[in-house]
């Protein structure tokens, strides 16, 4: 069954715009985390940003104590951060890249050119018992140079995707970029996740990506939210993930 992992970034990025500096205000990101595991989240999902722009420190610690299914560390490979997971131990940290250097033309990782920080990050983290996940494009080269790292799973970034599926044409150029990227990274022991733009909308065509095992999905969920509450956003989206049979 495919897994929804709920990222609750967007949740304190609004409470951020109206408090920001102040250690309260509303929405609580940790709140929102009980409600889409009572609502059958699979996973939580944190990004604590080295500029903190939405995650606050506190934030990670309470969801560590709270989340019951699987806390998902959104990191960038960075000394303070590396340091704050290893003491955090979530359950899995997905590598995503925050600065220009570490970012392919397509927004993904570039773990071709960080190879060898990438897998003492990835050895530090798997000697403290957490799996470790690279945030990457659906780029052959970055995956199989994700597989030499040594990493758990792939989080094939959906953005292009998710920008071009309106588009008949380039639409299917991306999902076949996607079919192809998962497909390889299973072939070399990868697992393989997904996320970045994904919506209500757009979620039916990834049924075509063979091997997926998360989907991580932030704005749309937190979006729709607004209107229905995030129960019956998490809720409605479990249910038009069933259709994927792998
Ligand atoms: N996966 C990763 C690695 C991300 O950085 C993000 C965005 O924070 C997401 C998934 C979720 O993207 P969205 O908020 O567009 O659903």
């Amino acid at each position: 069954m495919l897994k929804l992992g709920v990222n609750i970034d967007h949740v304190a990025t609004l409470r951020e715009a109206r408090y920001r500096g102040l250690a309260l205000g509303e929405p609580c990101p940790v709140e929102a985390a009980r409600i889409c595991e009572a609502a059958g989240a699979h996973g939580i999902t944190a990004h604590l940003r080295e500029d903190r722009r939405h995650m606050q420190d506190r934030d990670i610690w309470r969801l560590r104590e709270v989340v019951k299914t699987r806390l998902n560390f959104e990191m960038a490979n960075s000394v303070e951060i590396v340091a704050i997971a290893l003491k955090l131990k979530p359950e899995i940290v997905c590598l995503v890249p925050e600065r220009r250097q570490e970012v392919t033309t397509e927004g993904g990782l570039d773990v071709v050119g960080s190879e060898t920080s990438l897998t003492e990050t990835r050895k530090r983290m798997n000697d403290a018992g957490i799996e470790v996940s690279l945030f990457i494009a659906p780029d052959l080269r970055q995956i199989e140079a994700s597989a030499r790292t040594g990493a758990q799973f792939i989080e094939l970034h959906t953005g292009q995707f998710a920008e071009h599926v309106a588009d008949a044409a380039k639409g299917e150029s991306e999902l076949q970029r996607l079919i192809a990227g998962a497909g390889l990274a299973h072939s070399l022991g990868l697992q393989v996740n997904a996320g970045h733009g994904l919506n209500y909308e757009n979620l039916a065509a990834l049924n075509r990506v063979p091997h997926l095992v998360e989907l991580n999905i932030g704005h749309s969920i937190v979006s729709r939210a607004v209107f229905t509450g995030l129960s019956a956003a998490v809720t409605e989206m479990l249910g038009l993930m069933k259709s994927y049979r792998g």
